[in-house]
């Protein structure tokens, strides 16, 4: 891995309850003390309803919070909306946009994703913007055009000032949740494509974003995807839900 200190984040999507996510904290709490990070940083995203219950427990940590989710606009009558605002209030700085999960169930488009991304800056979270393309189009071979257009969009916006300070998450949507994750070289080259779409944008802004992969990580994995230049850290579904899978997964990063 390069200069870029490496960032690990599990988004526990909609899964488990007050007390098991209490629990889940308390192992990795005591598994990430044993591991004394000084380059990783890890953040977990719990679902909406237990961001202030988890924020209030890892207060002091170091492991920080973040939101799967934000609605678009900044307050009002919005039933079922959830501000910017409301995330920070709560303890939240860190928010994903744009994952495949919202792009498909909830029919989120380029323009709404980059909406989101724009609330998030305007009230100083950072967004987490994922990108990635499905099956059909890596068959298609239009990888690299599908993800490139899903941050242009946003990056074309936004500008370098608006785009810089945030993460990119590279998750093949066929990666996720099968078992099946890209291998080191796939992630690799689309990293490196995204990197170089980027630099078109500033060159030195595309030397410091942090870009994830996402899809399948598991601790076995993580070392050789971490051993890509740039591959600066993972976004982890299934295993950060066990507490000792994550902190491998942690512990690779801080040592890649
Ligand atoms: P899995 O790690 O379960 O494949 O999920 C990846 C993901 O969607 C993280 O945002």
């Amino acid at each position: 891995m390069s200069e870029r200190d490496p960032l690990v984040a599990g988004n526990w999507k909609m899964n488990g309850d007050a007390s098991s996510l209490d629990g889940l904290l308390d192992g990795l709490l005591t598994e990430l003390s044993g591991l004394a990070l000084r380059r990783c940083s890890v953040l977990v995203f719990p679902s909406y309803v237990y961001l202030g219950q988890v924020a209030q427990k890892l207060l002091g940590s170091g492991i920080g919070v973040g939101s799967q989710d934000v609605d678009q606009r900044a307050q009002g009558a919005v039933t079922g909306g959830v501000s910017a605002d409301m995330l920070k209030d709560v303890g939240c700085r860190f928010v994903l946009v744009g994952h495949s999960e919202r792009r498909t169930l909830f029919a989120e488009s380029d323009k709404l994703v980059t909406d989101k991304f724009e609330q998030c800056r305007s009230q100083g979270l950072v967004p987490i913007i994922c990108v990635g393309e499905t099956l059909e189009e890596r068959r298609q071979d239009r990888t690299i055009e599908v993800v490139t257009r899903q941050l242009k969009v946003v990056t074309s916006r936004v500008g370098l000032a608006g785009f810089d300070g945030a993460v990119i998450a590279y998750e093949p949507v066929w990666a996720i949740g099968t078992g099946e994750s890209a291998t080191p070289e796939q992630a690799e080259e689309v990293h490196a494509g995204l990197r170089r779409s980027l630099a078109e944008l500033d060159e030195n802004l595309s030397c410091r974003t942090r870009i994830l992969y996402g899809g399948s990580v598991t601790a076995d994995n993580a070392v050789a995807l971490f051993g890509m230049e740039n591959v600066d850290g993972a976004l982890v579904g299934g295993a950060s839900l066990k507490a000792n899978s994550f902190a491998e997964i942690c512990k690779a990063a801080e040592e890649s």
